[in-house]
């Protein structure tokens, strides 16, 4: 077969698709559940959705591209009844958002939906064509449904069409499929993409995660790697890889703190900003024992003291976090630290030993890039640790240890919450690590722990200043661009603040060091360029006040965040400000991540953006 270029260089154009799976066999009807569901998967990200029910013997479908309220009405006018069916949000990375893309996909007596990426979907594609299959989309699923299809036509048991298409798939997926001849069961599949099956009181559910069902049932099966199962109203056969049938226990689905509604806030993410002094305590209540100032977590790994380097990998806002506790494990713990963004670190031939231990972050636990990058290492390193929000997550489950952030479901595409509870709990693996490498006295410690105690109040005094925030905001409605500055722990938080007002307000933001504005960055500074500047009074407080001066003398527009002595301090005093509780130097990057928050937030607002799923973006990055 002729390869393209593309493809032989490995760059693929085939349509991936990060999506929500739903699937339910009930007594009661079904499509007004899996409606329901659907919206509950719409935080993951979409452009286009779709739902198929199999009545009196009849497959029956209705796609909508666009939000789901293009699909309800579309089954307003043309019901779909049944007391089976499948629905999908589909996110497409490759190729326009259509109805003819939307799953779920059919041919004849086959109907399925599918999230991942199946990597083989081309050669699988022709080879079909070839005897006479025909396609009406350009997705890799169609290819899945119609290679069940093929061996169905040779006969083949539902089952066995199934299970010989698993076979020859290669790639990451979830699939979720029903047969118009057995309407009475679901078949369903995962690799590398999360799949859980839950019993309820009249129904069973099918779902990408368990979040989406935890309204309809308490408790959930997660199909492991290469599982399949037959799925019927009154049972479950779970097979695994080799086919023998196997069991898989069944979880309580943890109801993290925070229900899955807006309460009284405009947006999902200002209700996030606001839960964070909340959730933090919570972070942080799982491994300190603030009575007697000690750190308790990592049972069982004895080897801290042999450790001869950090690798923290992440990506986006988790790497952030990552390069925050740099700053924190080489002062507090003495440990050399790299830190990598997980797409890059997957791919390189760093060198790497059996004393290096690695840290992942992650919110959602099944970043493709972040999972991958785990098992690169795997097997290869001291240990894994992961610090995850979402616990029944595949990197969780391939790790070697897992602290949980505990910051319950953060639904903002925008990530707030998560980010300074994995700050939390970075911090605290920091401080236990320091304490059993015999670095910082019983005395350093119990004030290490002290001050991450006084976050959450720090966050609630910061949160009371909202309002200076949104004032601000309205001085970068018309920005084109943004500059935030910081140095020491809080460089990263500046990376960390420009991607926040990136992400959901389009204005594009670059965060710098401070004192590397001069080395280029400050030809960019004129009267229209807001530079917002992270400065408490510490250690590099006059450093970094010299580079406010270097800006202002160039007519700079800046904002100056800082705390009393250093508003005191900052030379000009029409200078605008917002001044910052007082807080250990330790926990800034902890406290000043707020402001980046509200402000991103209320300018995103000012600017009517779609501020819980900005375009473009998913909540979690499932493919590569
Ligand atoms: C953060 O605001 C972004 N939504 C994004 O950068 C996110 O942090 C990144 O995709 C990593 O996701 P994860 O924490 O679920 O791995």
């Amino acid at each position: 077969m002729e390869f393209s270029v593309k493809q032989a260089l490995g760059v693929t154009n085939w349509f991936q698709d990060m999506c929500g799976i739903i699937g339910m066999i009930a007594q009661e009807e079904v499509t007004p559940t899996m409606l329901e569901v659907l919206k509950k998967l719409e935080y993951r990200g979409y452009d286009s959705a779709g739902l198929a029910t199999i009545q009196n013997s009849k497959i029956e479908r209705r796609r909508a591209q666009g939000k789901i309220e293009n699909l309800e009405l579309l089954i307003k006018e043309k019901p779909l009844s049944g007391h089976i069916g499948i629905g999908h949000t589909r996110w497409a990375t490759h190729g326009v958002p259509s109805e003819s893309n939307a799953h779920p996909h059919q041919k004849g007596d086959v109907i399925g939906v599918h999230n991942g990426i199946i990597e083989n979907f081309r050669e699988i594609k022709a080879e079909l064509e070839s005897k006479g299959y025909q396609f009406t989309s350009e997705t890799d699923t169609e290819v899945v449904v119609q290679l069940c299809a093929s061996y169905l036509d040779l006969g083949y048991t539902i089952e066995k069409a199934f299970e010989s298409t698993l076979s020859r798939l290669e790639g990451a997926f979830a699939l979720c499929f029903m047969f118009q001849v057995n309407a009475d069961k679901l078949l369903i599949a995962r690799r590398g993409a999360p799949l859980v099956v839950g019993y309820g009181n009249s129904a069973v559910f099918v779902g990408s995660d368990a979040v989406s069902l935890s309204h309809l049932i308490d408790d959930v099966i997660f199909l492991e790697e290469d599982d399949w199962a037959i799925v019927e109203s009154k049972s479950l056969n779970i097979f695994n890889k080799s086919g023998v049938i196997t069991n898989r226990e069944k979880k309580r689905i943890e109801r993290n703190f925070g229900e899955i509604g807006k309460g009284n806030y405009q947006h999902f993410m200002l209700k996030e900003i606001n839960e964070q002094s909340e959730v933090l305590s919570y972070a942080t209540a799982s491994f300190i024992d603030h009575k007697s100032s000690r750190v308790e977590m990592l049972h069982g790994f004895n080897e801290i003291k042999s450790i001869s380097r950090l690798i923290l990998i992440a990506c986006g806002t988790a790497y952030y976090a990552c390069a925050v506790a740099k700053y924190w494990f080489e002062k507090y713990a003495k440990i050399p630290v790299e830190i990598d963004v997980a797409s890059e670190f997957r791919y390189r031939d760093s060198p790497f030993e059996d004393k290096d231990l690695v840290i992942l972050v992650s919110q959602s636990g099944e970043t493709a890039d972040t999972l991958a990058a785990l098992r690169k290492v795997k097997g290869k390193v001291k240990k894994i640790i992961s610090i995850i929000n979402v616990m029944e997550s595949s990197i969780a489950r391939e790790s070697d240890f897992v602290l949980p952030i505990k910051a319950g479901p953060e639904i903002g595409v925008a990530s707030t919450k998560a980010f300074t509870s994995q700050l939390a709990v970075l911090a605290s693996v920091v401080i236990y690590f320091a304490s059993i490498r015999q670095i910082l006295s019983n005395k350093e410690i119990s004030e290490l722990i002290d001050a991450l105690m006084s976050a959450p109040r720090l966050i609630a005094d910061v949160l009371a200043k909202e309002e200076e925030f949104k004032n601000f905001a309205l001085k970068l409605e018309n920005a084109t661009s943004a500059l935030f500055l910081g140095r020491g722990s809080l460089y990263p938080l500046a990376l960390e603040a420009a991607l926040k007002l990136k992400e959901i307000s389009y204005i594009h933001a670059e965060g710098y060091p401070s004192g590397e504005l001069k080395h280029g960055p400050i030809a960019l500074v004129d009267s229209n360029m807001p530079i917002v500047c992270f400065a408490p009074y510490n250690d590099l407080f006059e450093k970094a006040i010299s580079n406010v001066e270097e800006v202002l003398a160039r007519s700079g527009n800046v904002l100056l965040i800082t705390d009393q002595e250093g508003g005191d301090r900052s030379p000009q005093n029409h200078l605008p400000k917002i001044i910052m509780p007082k807080c250990h130097s330790f926990i800034e990057p902890i406290i000043y991540a707020l402001p980046s928050q509200l402000i991103a937030y209320h300018t995103a607002v000012i600017k009517g953006t779609d501020v819980d799923q900005p375009r473009n973006l998913a909540k979690s990055v499932t493919v590569e």
